[in-house]
C-alpha cells in the first residue's frame, strides 16, 4: 500500500533521508520508530503531498506522490505532529469545516461528522470548544478529522506523544478498530514501547536512514530480547535447576534462594510448557512471573549504533 525507493531529502547540506527504502502492506499497522530528528516527519510529508523529495519515488497504493498529488491526498488521511489552532470553533463546527474543505456536499457532511464523532468517542463533546478537550481528546479529534473523507491510508505523526497512560491505551483501541475496518496505518513515535502493542511492523530509522524494518518478534531477537519468567519453588530449588538447564526451549537458568530466572531460547516463550514440565517432575511451584523486557534500553542500544 506504500512503497518508498531510495528516498532522499536534503534541508541545504543536511541529508534528512538518504536513500531510504521501506514497504508497507494493505492492512497493517506500521510503526515507525525513531529518535527525535531521524527523518520521520519528513518522510510523512511526503507521503502526504506536503513536501516534495529530492530524489527518490514514493508510493501510495500504486500513486506516485509527486505526480499524483490529488489523488493521493483522497486516499490519504494525514495527522499532523502539532494540529492547527482552530481553538475559538466547537468540535462539531471544527469537522464540518473539514468536511467542507474535503468538498463533500453540506447534505452528507451532518451524517459523516456524526460517523466520526461516534468512531473517537466524541459524541459528548461535540458542543465543546475544541481548546476546552483535553490533549487525549484533541489527539482523538485529530484523528476524527483525518477519517472524515474515508481514507484508504491513515498517516499518522507522533498521536500518543504527551498523551496520559489511559489517553493511550484509548488511541491505541481506536487505532485497532481502524485496522478492522481495513485501513492501512502508518504511526511514528519516538519511544519504540509505546506501539509495541499495536504494531505488526516497525522500521527503526536513524539520520534518515532504515536502520531496521521487520516484525515485533524479529526486532526482540534483533536485540537480543528472550523472554523471561521467575519461578518459585517449594523446597530447594536443586530438581527444577537439573531438569531445566537440560531444556531445548531454555537458553538459561540462574538461581537465587528459592527463584529460579529463566531466559527463554530464540523464539519460544512460557506458553504453559515451564509449568507442565515442573509439575510432571514432581516440583512444587509457587509461583511463575512473567518479567517486563527492557525493550526501550535495547531500542537506545540499537539507535545508538551499539548492536549490529
Ligand atoms: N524545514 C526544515 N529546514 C531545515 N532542516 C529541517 C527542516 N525540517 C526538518 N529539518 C531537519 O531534518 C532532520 C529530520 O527532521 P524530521 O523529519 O522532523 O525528524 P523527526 O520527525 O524524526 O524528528 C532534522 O535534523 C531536522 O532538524
Ligand atoms: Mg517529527
Amino acid at each position: 500500500m506504500i512503497e518508498i525507493k531510495k528516498l532522499t531529502r536534503y534541508y541545504g547540506q543536511l541529508a534528512a533521508l538518504l536513500d531510504l527504502d521501506l514497504m508497507i502492506e494493505q492492512g497493517e499497522i506500521f510503526g515507525y520508530i525513531g529518535p527525535n530528528g531521524a527523518g520521520k516527519t519528513t518522510t510523512m510529508r511526503i507521503l502526504a503531498t506536503l513536501l516534495e523529495p529530492t530524489s527518490g519515488l514514493a508510493f501510495i497504493d500504486g500513486l506516485d506522490v509527486t505526480k499524483k498529488g490529488k489523488q493521493v491526498r483522497k486516499t490519504v488521511g494525514y495527522m499532523p505532529d502539532f494540529m492547527g489552532v482552530y481553538d475559538d470553533l466547537k468540535v462539531f463546527e471544527y469537522l464540518e469545516f473539514f468536511a467542507a474543505a474535503f468538498g463533500i456536499p453540506s447534505r452528507k457532511r451532518k451524517g459523516i461528522v456524526e460517523g466520526v464523532l461516534e468512531l473517537t468517542d466524541l459524541d459528548a463533546k461535540k458542543q465543546f470548544a475544541v481548546d476546552s478537550l483535553s490533549r487525549g481528546m484533541q489527539q482523538r479529534l485529530g484523528l476524527a478529522r483525518v477519517l472524515i473523507h474515508d481514507p484508504k491510508v491513515l498517516i499518522l505523526d507522533e498521536p500518543a506523544s504527551g498523551l496520559d497512560p489511559r489517553a493511550r491505551i484509548e488511541i491505541r483501541e481506536l487505532l485497532r478498530e481502524l485496522k478492522h475496518m481495513g485501513k492501512t496505518i502508518m504511526i511514528s513515535s519516538h519511544i519504540l514501547s509505546e506501539l509495541e502493542e499495536i504494531c505488526d511492523n516497525v522500521g527503526i530509522i536513524e539520520h534518515g536512514q532504515l536502520v531496521f524494518s521487520g516484525s515485533m518478534e524479529q526486532i526482540k531477537q534483533r536485540l537480543g530480547l528472550h523472554a523471561k519468567v521467575v519461578v518459585r519453588v517449594a523446597g530447594t530449588p536443586d530438581t527444577a535447576l537439573e531438569l531445566l538447564s537440560t531444556l531445548p526451549e531454555i537458553a538459561d537458568v540462574t538461581c537465587k534462594g528459592q527463584d529460579l530466572s529463566i531466559t527463554f531460547a530464540d523464539g519460544h516463550e512460557n506458553d504453559g510448557f515451564l509449568a507442565r514440565t515442573l509439575v510432571k517432575a514432581g516440583v512444587d511451584v509457587v509461583a511463575i512471573e512473567p518479567q517486563k523486557l527492557k525493550l526501550d534500553d535495547a531500542f537506545l542500544q540499537l539507535t545508538k549504533g551499539l548492536v549490529n
